[in-house]
């Protein structure tokens, strides 16, 4: 009987207080991750972080525009989303001209009507000593990494600036907070892009575009397997990786889905680093 009765009790407490949470909670749930209906443009999407990145955004729901220079990697891209059941272009885009940039945003609104969600992960690099290195190179690599993101935060950040609604991605790097060996016009550039991003943050706040980065830790892809395998680089970040590992590229796609996602409308100006540590560590053993 006593039993019966604190039972009742407890439901009637839980009666009140659900009511209560009813009463002041938007009736949408608060928390979404979901993309459906959103469209979303990565530049530098076709391989490596960027093609991960492309197929995650399409998994969770969004039709994505994966765009690179080379047609081959741009139709396998296609394809994997298309296998998601979303909606893409092929359409190739060199983040160095502006005017391939443009016809791809002109073809992107032409299509599906907008564009929410943009991520700037094209990049190039190249290991040299500083004291040496060539100013052709130095330019190619900032023109790339850094001017390559202003452009594209420009060109598609307007059509977003203009509907009141945005969400722009770059991606950054470790060596945006710390000193990589031989690698000073990659790490500036990289540094640049963290400082691009909270600038941008700050113009667009009160204009629905949230403006943020993810830092990488390592990942290897073409861009360093190279360097990883054949170099005592590989065994340094490792030791320096307290899960001393490197990142699978699918572990990035949380990341961007996120802060692609309605859950961060909240989010502007952040850099997510998703490093296994590296950024967090002293000594590891
Ligand atoms: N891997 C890592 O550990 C790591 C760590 C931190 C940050 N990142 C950054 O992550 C991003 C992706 O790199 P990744 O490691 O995935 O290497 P990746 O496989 O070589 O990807 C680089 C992508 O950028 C594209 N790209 C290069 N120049 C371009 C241009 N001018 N216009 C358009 N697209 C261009 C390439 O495609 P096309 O050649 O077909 O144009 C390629 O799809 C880069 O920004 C890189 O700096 C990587």
């Amino acid at each position: 009987m006593q039993y019966t009765h604190d039972t009742m009790r407890k439901t009637q407490t839980r009666r009140r207080f659900q009511t209560k949470r009813r009463v002041s909670f938007p009736e949408e749930p608060f928390f979404s991750m979901n993309l459906n209906g959103k469209t979303a443009v990565v530049l530098g999407g076709t391989t490596g972080i960027g093609h991960a990145i492309s197929v995650g955004l399409a998994e969770a729901g969004a039709d994505v525009v994966a765009a690179s220079r080379r047609p081959h990697e741009v139709d396998r891209t296609a394809e994997r989303i298309e296998a998601e059941g979303r909606r893409t272009l092929r359409q190739t885009a060199d983040v160095g001209n502006r005017e391939t940039l443009q016809a791809l945003a002109d073809a992107v609104l032409q299509t599906f009507g907008k564009v929410d969600i943009l991520v700037n992960a094209a990049g190039i690099t190249k290991k040299v000593p500083t004291l040496d290195a060539p100013e052709a190179d130095w330019n190619a690599i900032l023109d790339t990494n850094l001017t390559g993101t202003l452009r594209g935060c420009q060109v598609f950040g307007r059509p977003m600036l203009e509907r009141g609604y945005g969400r722009i991605i770059n991606i950054a790097s470790l060596s945006s907070f710390v000193g990589f060996y031989q690698v000073a016009a990659y790490a500036a550039s990289k540094a640049a892009v963290v400082s691009l991003t909270k600038t941008l943050a700050v113009e667009w706040a009160t204009q629905g575009v949230c403006v943020n980065a993810i830092a990488p830790g390592v990942f290897r892809t073409a861009l360093n397997s190279e360097l990883l395998d054949t170099t005592g680089r590989g065994r340094e970040l490792l030791l320096r990786t307290p899960m001393q590992r490197f990142g699978k590229v699918e572990e990035l796609v949380g990341a961007a889905v996120f802060l692609a996602s309605d859950s961060a409308a909240f989010v502007t100006g952040e850099v997510l680093t998703v490093d296994g540590g590296f950024l967090a560590s002293g000594v590891n053993q």
